[in-house]
């Protein structure tokens, strides 16, 4: 495992990925909520990486819409359920042990690239860009990312407890503006943001593509 990995507070064990597994229905139904308003602005496109896949929840979402989907993970627990998951639900999808920072596939090697709750768990700007720097690589169209909203109730109360009583804040908000600044740096544009208040939901999702 690299150094680059230990940075990330996201975790890859077992517990973690049943958690994940067993995630409240309507959180889940939601998130998926989110994912078809965003993927309905992603045209015409046929084979997806799903990076991270965790547990293959968005991986079985998208292979059920049509998608030739890979779905990647460092947690080897996640990627076995996602595969029991997906065979469970009659759907076809390939689940990869690979680290998102070093991906072995070629440039454009995917259509399009859904990066759902990752991006947040890195605290250096650094790391958040080479991972946007490498799924952008491995897209040739379109890549659709979350992000935590730094001006969320959520994310402003976890500021205040940090002031407060000095826990560590473990999740790492960025703006729009700043998501669109780094995506642009790649020659990726902004086409659809789904639409929820910044204040009322850390969890944000945009579109972007290429061109
Ligand atoms: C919060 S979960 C989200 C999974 C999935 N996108 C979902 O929404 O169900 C984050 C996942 O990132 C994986 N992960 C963390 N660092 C990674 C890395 N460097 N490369 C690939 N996966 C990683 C963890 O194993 C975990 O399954």
């Amino acid at each position: 495992m690299t150094d680059q990995i230990s940075y990330a507070r996201v975790k890859s064990d077992e517990q973690s990925a049943l958690s994940y597994s067993q995630r409240k229905q309507e959180k889940h139904q939601q998130e998926m909520a989110m994912l078809a308003d965003a993927f309905a602005h992603v045209k015409d496109v046929h084979t997806v990486l799903d990076a991270p896949c965790g547990v293959g929840r968005a991986s079985i979402w998208l292979a059920q819409q049509g998608k030739q989907v890979v779905g990647i993970d460092l947690g080897e627990a996640a990627l076995s359920l996602a595969r029991e998951l997906a065979e469970k639900d009659g759907v076809s999808a390939s689940f990869e042990r690979q680290n998102i920072f070093e991906l072995p596939y070629e440039d454009g090697h995917f259509d399009a690239t859904l990066c759902f709750r990752l991006l947040h768990h890195f605290e250096s700007e650094a790391l958040q860009q080479r991972l946007i720097a490498e799924i952008c690589r491995v897209s040739s169209r379109y890549v659709v990312i979350s992000r935590i909203s730094p001006t969320s109730f959520t994310s402003l109360r976890r500021r205040l407890r940090k002031v407060l009583s000095g826990k560590d804040i473990k999740q790492y908000p960025v703006s729009g503006a700043q998501l669109d600044a780094a995506f642009a740096q790649h020659g990726f544009k902004p086409v659809h943001r789904v639409a929820r208040s910044e204040f009322l939901h850390s969890l944000q999702l945009h579109v972007y593509r290429r061109g």
